[in-house]
C-alpha cells in the first residue's frame, strides 16, 4: 500500500512535560489523514498535526455523522512499542460506522497507517509504568452538502496523545448512580456503536450526577429500569459469590474490548462466567446477603476502575471506599502485564511494532 508521508520540520516533543501529562492535551507530530470520495478510500496521507478546514456546511456538523475508537499503544523498549487487540478495534469501528451509514475501511489500511504513525512518533510513548500514548482514530462526514441524507464524502483522521498513569497514588474508586430522568440507549438505536453523538447525550445526566456527589451514572436498561448496562466510558462487572457477572450485550451496550479482555482472562483462570440480564435489584440483594464481593468498571482509559458506591432510589451500596478488591487488582495486574510486554500474551491480543 502506498502512503503519502510528509514530516514535521519542527518536533514539539522538547516541549512536553512527560512527568505532568493531561489526558487528551497535547498531541504527538503526526497525524493520519485518509480522504474517502468517489465511492473509494483515497491514498492514505501521514502528516503533521495541524488543524484541518472545512466549509460550515460540512454535513458531520450538522447530522452527526460521525463515529471513533480509543487505543493506547505501550512502551516496550526502545525498539519495539505494543498496540492491544488491533483487530478488535477495526472490527468495532467497522461495525460502529456501519450503523452510522460511513463506508468502512479495509483492515491493512488501518493497520498499516498506524504502524507507521508509531513508527514516526514512537518518541511520544512515554516510558513511564502506567503511561501509555491514547490513539484516537475517528471518522465523519466531510462533504458540503446539508441535505438529511448519508453523506458521499467523509475523513479518516487518526491522533494520539500521550497520558501518564490513570492512578497516580493508588486505585481511587469512584461512586455511580442510576438515574430515572435520561437513558443512553434503547434496542435497535446507536448504543452500541462507537458514534460521536451518544457521548454528547451522556454530558448532561453525567453533569448533573457530578453535582449530586457521584462520579458517573449507571445506565440501567431504556425499558424498564431495571437491568445494570454500563457506565459512561466503561463495561461494568460484578463478583457475586465466586462468578463474574458481566451485563450481557444485546445493541444497547457498547462491546468494550477491555470487557471483552476481562471475561477471556477470567474463563482462562477456571472463574465461573455469566453474560446475561443483571437487575441492579439483585445487586442489592446480593449486597444485602452478604454474596457481593465486588464492584469494577473496565475500559482503556484506566483498564479496571473499582467501583466503591452504587446509589439507586435513595438506597446505597458501599463497599470497601479505599481499596480495590483482589479480583479487580489481579486482572488489572495481567492485562497491564500483557499490554507492556510484561507477561506472557496466551491469547495473542498483542500487536508489536518495531520501531526506531
Ligand atoms: C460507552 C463506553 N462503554 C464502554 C467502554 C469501554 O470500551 P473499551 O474497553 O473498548 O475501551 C467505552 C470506552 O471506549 C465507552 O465509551
Amino acid at each position: 500500500m502506498t502512503m503519502e508521508i510528509t514530516q514535521t520540520q519542527k518536533s514539539r516533543l522538547s516541549s512536553v512535560d512527560f512527568n505532568n501529562l493531561e489526558f487528551g492535551r497535547m498531541f504527538s507530530d503526526h497525524m493520519i489523514d485518509i480522504s474517502f470520495k468517489d465511492g473509494s478510500w483515497q491514498e492514505p496521507r501521514i502528516k503533521p498535526y495541524a488543524p484541518i478546514s472545512f466549509h460550515p456546511s460540512m454535513h458531520a456538523l450538522h447530522y452527526g455523522q460521525a463515529v471513533f475508537e480509543g487505543m493506547k499503544a505501550y512502551y516496550v523498549d526502545d525498539n519495539t512499542i505494543n498496540l492491544f487487540r488491533l483487530e478488535d478495534h477495526h472490527e468495532r469501528i467497522s461495525n460502529s460506522s456501519k450503523r452510522m451509514c460511513i463506508p468502512t475501511m479495509e483492515k491493512e489500511m488501518f493497520i498499516e497507517t498506524l504502524e507507521k504513525l508509531m513508527q514516526l512518533d514512537h518518541q511520544w510513548v512515554p516510558k513511564k509504568p502506567g503511561h501509555a500514548l491514547y490513539i484516537r482514530p475517528f471518522v465523519f462526514a466531510s462533504e458540503e452538502y446539508i441535505a438529511a441524507r448519508a453523506a458521499k464524502e467523509y475523513r479518516y483522521i487518526v491522533i494520539t496523545s500521550p497520558v501518564g498513569a490513570y492512578y497516580k497514588e493508588g486505585f481511587n474508586p469512584v461512586s455511580l448512580t442510576t438515574t430515572d430522568d435520561y437513558v443512553r440507549a434503547v434496542k435497535g438505536g446507536t448504543g452500541e456503536a462507537k458514534a460521536a453523538g451518544n457521548y454528547g447525550g451522556s454530558f448532561l445526566p453525567a453533569q448533573q450526577a457530578q453535582k449530586e456527589g457521584y462520579t458517573q451514572v449507571l445506565w440501567l436498561d431504556a425499558k424498564e429500569n431495571k437491568y445494570v448496562e454500563e457506565v459512561g466510558t466503561m463495561n461494568i462487572h460484578f463478583k457475586i459469590d465466586g462468578k463474574l457477572i458481566t451485563p450481557k450485550l444485546g445493541g444497547t451496550v457498547l462491546p468494550g474490548i477491555t470487557r471483552r479482555s476481562v471475561i477471556a482472562q477470567a474463563k482462562a483462570w477456571g472463574v465461573e462466567v455469566e453474560e446475561r440480564r443483571i437487575s441492579i435489584d439483585e445487586v442489592f440483594e446480593a449486597h444485602e446477603n452478604g454474596s457481593l464481593e465486588e464492584i469494577f468498571g473496565s475500559g482503556t482509559a484506566a483498564v479496571i476502575s473499582p467501583v466503591g458506591l452504587i446509589h439507586h432510589l435513595g438506597k446505597t451500596i458501599e463497599l470497601d471506599r479505599e481499596k480495590i478488591g483482589p479480583f479487580a487488582k489481579k486482572m488489572y495486574d495481567t492485562i497491564t502485564g500483557i499490554q507492556y510486554g510484561k507477561l506472557d500474551d496466551p491469547f495473542g491480543w498483542v500487536h508489536p511494532v518495531t520501531v526506531g
